[in-house]
């Protein structure tokens, strides 16, 4: 009886954060980037414009950045733009990884044929 319980909860207790990971990652990117990358990250801000701030959404970008570079951007800053600062601290290690995950959304769809 117990060992079964036991094992439910802990099964409850690892998937809760999981759960909450997509949207903390939603909520993150709406409160520190939305500014500037748009709330889709096609980056149609006026921040956006001025920098040239790249589309996220267009597939050779997404093909082009790993998430080892997207991963090193956020933490670390842009070596091309000061206007994209260094966020690790500011933001979690989890938080960071929840955020490179976000970005991947962003990657168009492939359309049903
Ligand atoms: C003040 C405006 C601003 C904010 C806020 C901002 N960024 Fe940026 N970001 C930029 C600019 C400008 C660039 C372009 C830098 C460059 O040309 O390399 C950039 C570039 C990036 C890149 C790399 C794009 C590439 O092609 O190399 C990533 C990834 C990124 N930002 C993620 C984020 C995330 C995640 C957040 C929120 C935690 C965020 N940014 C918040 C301005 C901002």
């Amino acid at each position: 009886m117990t060992p079964r319980w036991c094992l439910l909860s802990a099964l409850l207790l690892s998937c809760a954060p999981a759960a909450s990971h997509a949207e903390d990652a939603a909520a993150l990117w709406d409160k520190s980037c939305k500014n500037c990358h748009g709330p889709d990250g096609r980056a149609q801000t006026r921040m956006g414009q001025k920098e040239s701030i790249p589309d996220m959404t267009r597939a050779s970008w997404q093909k082009a950045e790993s998430d080892k570079e997207i991963r090193g951007v956020i933490a670390n800053g842009s070596s091309h733009n000061p206007k994209m600062k260094a966020y690790k601290d500011r933001l979690s290690p989890e938080q960071m990884d929840a955020l490179v995950g976000y970005i991947r959304t962003f990657k168009p769809q492939e359309k049903a044929p």
